[in-house]
């Protein structure tokens, strides 16, 4: 679930003044400029000692194209990827901002993008340490703290709302329930705050993906199923099997054993689940290019195969080869094996992914032929457990993130809103009933991964327009009360 894409990120360092440093970025038509600076931040918000005050800097792109003075400060908390990025693709947003005339920030996630401590020696293991939730979370907390006290001098008229999507979803409902005296309310889209936290039960991801394709055309998982069926009677033939498994396949480097056919399978089980996610009612190329509403797309191409193989290549094919250039599948370019079941990529990010799922974040999430259309492969703590040691030297902590951030009992926290679509195959990892009357879950029906924060489009179903409509409903009511309680 690695948000990092292939965009070139397009601003550009000019000078170096104050906190920070000002760059102004060329911007797509709807989008504001903004301005890219570079904030001092303590290394370890947790230990005094260990590093003193030694810093890092941390980037954020700040927008004050729609600011006026006491006015809320939307403020994103950056996920596992470049800040970049993910500005080019929180459209929903931005158009929030001109609304209601805010200050807008995306901070960047430590050891991600260029807010990379160690430099160049980031990803060294003894440099691991300092990546966690609770360091990301002071940090989002710090750079808060300071913006509201420059940009508002008095430091109680701008009420901040904090939005995220994904994982970024995830940290801003943590930013709220640690940081309610910084935060008025979160917005968080696809947030799969229990599974992250290790209380799901972990074969839903994959069954919910073969969902998506059972409710298009039942007959597409057990096309897919068909297909794995006879790779693995393929394979169980030896080495002659295996070769022609790979020759079929289209692989450039043939399969040598087991483990190369299981990592085979896991790549093709991601291609599905990126099909599903990204079902939308339109075609995007914010990194791989993919058609509107892909999962009918691939599962037409499924059907009309001469057979399982072929159609899964044809699936696979509309991800990995979107460019229709390809003469063979490299699965170390799209898939590297992690402790995150859905693989990590080649992007430096990654290596912060996987550590990240090595030790407080839990991803459980297993197949079984059964429930799901793919093949069974028992992803468990033991399987984690083993990468994590051997990667990175660490034995991961399940059970914290659960302790640290109020497992399943939100309730004595207040003001945000879970959005899920009923496509996401992650939202079952998430909250999908309101929790109080200021803790509430929207389901947007049609929609797929974080689609109400996404840039509006015409093609958008009136699930999504109405769910953006309630979303800036009770963030006007948030900020509104903000603003009353301290006048
Ligand atoms: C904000 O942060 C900068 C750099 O870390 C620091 O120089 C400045 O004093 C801070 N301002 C406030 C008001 O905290
Ligand atoms: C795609 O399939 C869904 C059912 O899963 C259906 O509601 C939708 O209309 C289909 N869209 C197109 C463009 O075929
Ligand atoms: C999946 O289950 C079906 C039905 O039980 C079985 O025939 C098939 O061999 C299984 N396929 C795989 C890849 O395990
Ligand atoms: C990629 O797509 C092109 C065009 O459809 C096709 O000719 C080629 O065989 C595909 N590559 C692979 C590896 O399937
Ligand atoms: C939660 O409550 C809101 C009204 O406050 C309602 O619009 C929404 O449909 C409810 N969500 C669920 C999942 O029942």
């Amino acid at each position: 679930m690695v948000a990092v894409d292939a965009l070139t990120v397009r601003s550009s360092v000019v000078s170096l003044t104050l906190l920070l440093v000002t760059v102004t970025s060329v911007s797509a038509a709807r989008d504001p400029p903004y301005e890219t600076r570079y904030f001092h931040q303590y290394l370890d918000h947790f230990n005094l000692a260990s590093h003193g005050a030694n810093t890092f800097k941390e980037r954020v792109l700040v927008s004050d194209a729609f600011w006026r003075k006491g006015g809320p400060i939307f403020f994103y908390t950056g996920n596992e990827g470049p800040i970049t990025s993910i500005w080019n693709e929180i459209g929903f947003m931005k158009d929030l901002t001109a609304k209601f005339e805010a200050l807008i920030v995306f901070a960047e996630h430590r050891y991600y993008g260029e807010s990379l401590p160690f430099g160049e020696n980031t990803f060294a293991r003894e440099n691991m340490g300092l990546l966690t939730v609770e360091q990301a979370l002071a940090d989002y907390a710090i750079l808060l703290s300071n913006l509201t006290a420059v940009f508002c001098q008095d430091p109680d008229v701008c009420p901040v709302i904090a939005f995220g999507g994904s994982y970024g979803g995830v940290l801003s409902t943590f930013l709220r329930l640690k940081y309610p005296n910084l935060v008025a309310g979160a917005l968080a889209s696809s947030a799969n705050v229990y599974m992250s936290a290790g209380l799901t039960p972990g074969n839903e991801l994959f069954q919910d993906v073969t969902e998506d394709f059972r409710r298009y055309n039942p007959r597409c998982p057990d096309r897919v199923r068909e297909g794995f069926t006879e790779m693995e009677r393929l394979s169980g033939q030896g080495k002659q099997g295996l070769l022609e498994v790979s020759s079929r396949m289209n692989l450039c480097s043939p399969l040598q054993d087991r483990a190369d056919l299981v990592n085979m399978y896991r790549w093709v089980r991601e291609a599905f689940t990126v099909l599903a996610m990204e079902d939308l009612p339109y075609s995007i190329s914010n990194g791989p290019s993919l058609p509107a509403y892909p999962v009918n797309a691939s599962c037409d191409l499924l059907l009309k195969a001469t057979d399982g193989i072929e159609g899964i290549i044809q699936a696979v094919g509309m991800l990995y080869n979107f460019t229709s250039d390809l003469t063979c599948f490299d699965l170390h370019q799209d898939f590297v094996p992690c402790a995150d079941p859905t693989g990590c990529s080649l992007m430096p990010g990654a290596k912060a992914w996987d550590y990240q799922t090595c030790t407080e974040i839990s991803l459980l999430e297993s197949t079984n032929n059964v429930t799901d259309m793919f093949p069974p492969d028992a992803f468990t703590e033991e399987t984690r457990v083993a990468h994590c040691w051997e990667r990175w030297g660490v034995t991961p902590r399940p059970g914290w993130l659960a302790t640290q951030f109020w497992g399943k009992d939100l309730s004595p926290s207040s003001n945000i809103i879970f959005s899920n679509g009923d496509l996401d195959p992650w939202r079952r990892g998430g909250v999908l009933q309101n929790v109080s009357s200021s803790i509430v879950a929207m389901v947007i029906e049609g929609g797929a991964h974080m689609m109400d924060l996404r840039v509006p489009n015409p093609a958008d179903p009136q699930s999504v327009i109405r769910v953006r409509q309630q979303e800036a409903d009770l963030i006007g009511q948030w900020i509104r009360e903000a603003t009353n309680q301290r006048e």
